[in-house]
């Protein structure tokens, strides 16, 4: 072969490997806000997950962080600081760049802080189809270990600053306080 024509052959194919993995790895999706998700999914024929989540201590999770209580624990404030944000608080130091202009990680764990950033699957033609929403972000479980798992990358004792509160988390109790099922949808 010739070589030229073999150099042209083996930098398409790091072009074509590197596009690969930029694609693969690099893609990161904003958040949308959980006003923007309830804009469809408000129904109450459809388990209205909107009115759910909200009147859930979730959204209440990044108010928590304002009181007097809470500096304590931080040793300054709470609103202020990571640690505290990871889990009270939707996206903190995500890429604003990405993100709904009017997105604001204070609305609390809301629901990207579970089902995945939404930029990319929010639109009707994409969350129409489950394979395609997955493919722009959204995050799905196997079962209720999968789910119970991701409760507690939060709710976990060792995850917590010292001194922290602490419910024991018990899937089968906790689960059904913040469950918003669509009952239209057998599962
Ligand atoms: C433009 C309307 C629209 C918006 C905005 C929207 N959704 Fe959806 N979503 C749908 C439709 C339609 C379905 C499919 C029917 C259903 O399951 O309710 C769906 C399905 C879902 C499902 C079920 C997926 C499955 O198969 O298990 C989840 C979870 C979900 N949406 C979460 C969200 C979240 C979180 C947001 C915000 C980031 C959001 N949706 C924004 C319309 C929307
Ligand atoms: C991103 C972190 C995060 C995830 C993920 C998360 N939670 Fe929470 N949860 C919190 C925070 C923070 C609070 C405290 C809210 C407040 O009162 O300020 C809370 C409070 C609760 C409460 C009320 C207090 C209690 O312990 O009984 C329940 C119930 C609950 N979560 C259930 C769940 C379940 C079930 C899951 C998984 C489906 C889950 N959470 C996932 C952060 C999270
Ligand atoms: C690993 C996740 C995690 C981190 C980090 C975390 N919290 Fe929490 N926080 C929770 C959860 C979950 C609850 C709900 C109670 C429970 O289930 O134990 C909670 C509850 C609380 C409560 C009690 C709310 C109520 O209504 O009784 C306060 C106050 C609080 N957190 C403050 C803080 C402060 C301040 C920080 C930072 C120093 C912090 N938390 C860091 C997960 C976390
Ligand atoms: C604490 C984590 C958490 C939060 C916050 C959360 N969800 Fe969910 N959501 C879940 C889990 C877990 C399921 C069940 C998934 C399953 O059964 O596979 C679910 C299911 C759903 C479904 C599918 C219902 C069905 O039965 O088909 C929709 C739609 C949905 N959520 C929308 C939302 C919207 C909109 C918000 C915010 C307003 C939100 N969720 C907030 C964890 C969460």
């Amino acid at each position: 072969m010739n070589n030229k024509i073999s150099l042209i052959l083996i930098f398409g194919m790091v072009l074509s490997s590197l596009a690969f993995y930029l694609s693969a790895d690099e893609t990161k999706f904003g958040y949308t806000g959980s006003e923007k998700c309830g804009m469809c999914h408000k129904k109450d024929a459809d388990g209205n997950q909107l009115k759910i989540w909200k009147e859930s201590d979730h959204a209440k999770a990044y108010e928590t962080l304002k009181s007097e209580d809470a500096d304590k624990l931080a040793g300054g404030k709470a609103v202020e600081n990571e640690n505290c944000l990871s889990c009270h608080a939707t996206g903190y130091g995500s890429d604003a760049s990405l993100n709904d202009a009017k997105f604001s990680h204070t609305e609390g764990v809301g629901c990207e802080a579970c089902h995945g950033a939404g930029q990319g699957y929010k639109s009707l033609k994409v969350m129409k189809s489950r394979e395609e929403s997955v493919k722009n972000g959204l995050v799905v479980w196997e079962n209720d270990e999968g789910i119970s798992n991701m409760c507690l990358t939060c709710h976990a004792m060792d995850k917590k600053p010292e001194g922290h509160p602490h419910n024991e988390f018990d899937f089968a109790v906790q689960y059904p306080k913040v469950a918003h099922p669509n009952p239209n949808t057998a599962k």
